[in-house]
């Protein structure tokens, strides 16, 4: 199996080092713009081998696709990140440009792959990426839920002194401060959460989950990178392995939650095809409201990129 990151920054280097690490495939190459930079993350990263005892090569390449051929999946991080004081909708011009022209080569040289996309506005990012892809909507896939959900799972672990491994939840909507983390489907070892935390609490831990990506904006300068390659590895892991993980990501809506024409965070196994199946739970009045707010708002995004596409 062969998998390839475009964009060797933060993000890309972190996610092919948890994909070689992982052993998820043989071979994964890195590619980026800028001269040599994707060569000595990869020669880098490769150079762990003997230390994290894996096999697995990495490959850089400096905008030459053709070292990407035939890849099974591809997960795309070129683009500029947030700056403190920016939104991720502020990215759109810019990173508009950049995936469009990162899909169109990649298509040329793996036609076949599935493609994850990281990029931000990451809803419509995966949008702008399906319409040059040409490809059936189930292999183009966003990157936000898994990050959001360890977030806020993470946060959880925190406050209730539980190892985060037993805790699991839902999180739906579009990957910015309108998402919507579902404590009604969030459970601690299987036991409802709501019945291990008090309701001002829990509501704390759901704003901060909202803004958590401009929590670590604030702290570094720039976006998060070790949680988001992480999640993109792991998606990369359920389609490379077959593994049918149930996870939220961003998927072209076809009716389901009454939602179409549009990308939208929704629980969905994964699996060989991509999106094997979106996962329809039945929401309650508040809930279908807030995930109506959050569709609005990547609506009005997505009505940016119509326009420059018009
Ligand atoms: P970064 O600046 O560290 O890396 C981006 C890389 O893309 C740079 O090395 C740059 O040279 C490369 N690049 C730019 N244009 C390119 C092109 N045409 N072809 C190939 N490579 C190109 O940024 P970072 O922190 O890795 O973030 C990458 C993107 O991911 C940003 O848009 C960021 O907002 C987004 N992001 C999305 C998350 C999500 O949950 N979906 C989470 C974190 C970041
Ligand atoms: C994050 O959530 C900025 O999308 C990036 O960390």
């Amino acid at each position: 199996m062969k998998v390839t990151v475009v964009g060797a920054g933060n993000v890309g280097a972190t996610c092919a080092n948890v994909l070689a690490t992982r052993e998820v495939c043989n071979e994964v190459v890195l590619l980026d713009i800028k001269e040599g930079f994707a060569e000595g993350k990869a020669l880098d990263i490769w150079e762990t081998s003997p230390i994290n005892l894996y096999d697995t090569r990495t490959v850089g390449s400096t905008n030459d696709y053709t070292k990407t051929a035939g890849s099974d999946v591809v997960v795309i991080t070129s683009g500029l990140p947030r700056k403190p004081g920016m939104s991720r909708d502020d990215l759109i011009a810019t990173n508009a440009g950049i995936v469009k022209s990162v899909t169109a080569q990649i298509m040329v040289h793996s036609p076949d792959a599935i493609l994850v996309i990281v990029s931000n506005p990451l809803d419509v990012m995966t949008y702008c990426a399906y319409l040059t892809a040409g490809v059936d909507s189930t292999k183009v896939i966003g990157m936000a839920g898994i990050l959001d959900t360890a977030r806020y799972r993470s946060f959880l672990a925190e406050e209730l002194n539980v190892s985060p491994k037993d805790i699991q939840a839902v999180l739906m909507g579009g990957h910015g401060d309108t998402m919507v983390p579902l404590p009604r489907y969030t459970t601690v070892g299987g036991i409802p959460v709501t019945e291990m935390i008090a309701d001002d609490k829990l509501e704390a831990i759901v704003n901060r989950t909202k803004k958590g990506g401009g929590e670590i904006v604030n702290l570094l300068g720039t976006s998060a990178w070790y949680a988001p390659g992480a999640a993109a590895a792991q998606m990369v892991e359920a389609i490379v392995k077959d593994q049918r993980r149930v996870f939220p990501a961003c998927v072209w809506m076809q009716g389901e939650y009454g939602i179409s024409d549009m990308y939208l965070g929704v629980p969905v196994i994964l699996g060989k095809n991509g999106v094997e199946k979106v996962i329809e739970l039945d929401l309650n009045e508040g809930e279908k409201a807030m995930l109506a707010d959050s569709e609005k708002a990547v609506r009005e995004v997505k009505a940016i990129l119509d326009g420059m596409n018009a």
